[in-house]
């Protein structure tokens, strides 16, 4: 039985004061309504906000994610932080190749293949993202991007590290632009990604996968996505920086 997750992504949203509140807020909210059958939480604010927001979930229900990592232990690598450094900020995932890292800074496949490495080594859980682009669904080619993604970014993942791995499928035509892939839609590809892992690293490991969807969830569409066998949970930009609607994007995913 996979346990349903729910992930906010703030981008670059939120000086530091203002993500303490943010935080704030939103753990209040957990504490009062907080109920079992909802989804485990993890929220990624700024490297900035990591490790104070990491004491202050404290005790709670929420864990902290960052939205990048490095590929290496350590070194010369200005601008940059490890996953051993993650670590002993508090926090438990790492966002790992999401479409805007691929797009403006040039991350491809192959790195985020070490990033995963990277995160698994140290336990921290990866969140690997996948999707395709306007065009490649277009030109009815993102099945073949898609597995191209998974094949290269799950290169060096062995079947025991995918207990700390999430797929989290974002079409990238639908992050941010209000149009979400239909339910039938997102459930069509997480079915495959789910096939896919199957293939590579046998039934059991493929059922116990989490799969999340990514890209314009809201409160108003949360519950029929989660409703589909193979989705297990959500990836949440915009929405994830009001309290409100995420806490009932959490709710809805049970
Ligand atoms: P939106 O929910 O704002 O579409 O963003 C999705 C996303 O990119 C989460 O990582």
């Amino acid at each position: 039985m996979r346990k349903t997750l729910v992930v906010g992504n703030w981008k670059m949203h939120k000086n530091l004061t203002e993500s303490q509140a943010l935080i704030t807020e939103i753990r209040g909210i957990v504490r009062d309504e907080f109920r079992h059958n909802h989804a485990q939480i993890v929220i990624c604010p700024t490297a900035l906000a990591l490790a104070s927001s990491a004491r202050l979930v404290e005790g709670s229900e929420i864990t902290i994610g960052a939205q990048n990592v490095n590929e290496h232990k350590e070194g010369a690598y200005t601008g940059e932080w490890s996953a051993a450094m993650l670590k002993s900020a508090g926090v438990t995932h790492a966002i790992i190749g999401h479409s805007e890292r691929r797009q403006y800074y040039n991350e491809t496949s192959a790195v985020c293949a070490l990033k995963n490495k990277a995160a698994v080594t140290e336990e921290l859980i990866a969140i690997y993202c996948i999707g395709e682009s306007l065009s490649e669904r277009e030109n009815n080619q993102f099945l073949e991007v898609l597995q191209l993604q998974l094949e290269e970014g799950l290169d060096s993942i062995s079947a025991d590290e995918m207990n700390v791995v999430v797929i989290a499928y974002e079409p990238v035509w639908a992050i941010g632009t209000g149009k979400t892939a239909t339910a039938q839609q997102a459930q069509d590809i997480h079915a495959f990604v789910r096939q896919w892992l199957a293939g590579k690293y046998g039934q059991p490991v493929a059922d116990a996968t989490r799969i999340l969807y990514g890209g314009s969830v809201k409160p108003d569409n949360a519950k029929d996505i989660f409703g589909q066998p193979d989705i297990d949970g959500g990836l949440i930009g915009g929405a994830s920086l009001k309290p409100r609607d995420f806490f009932d994007i959490i709710r809805a995913a049970q």
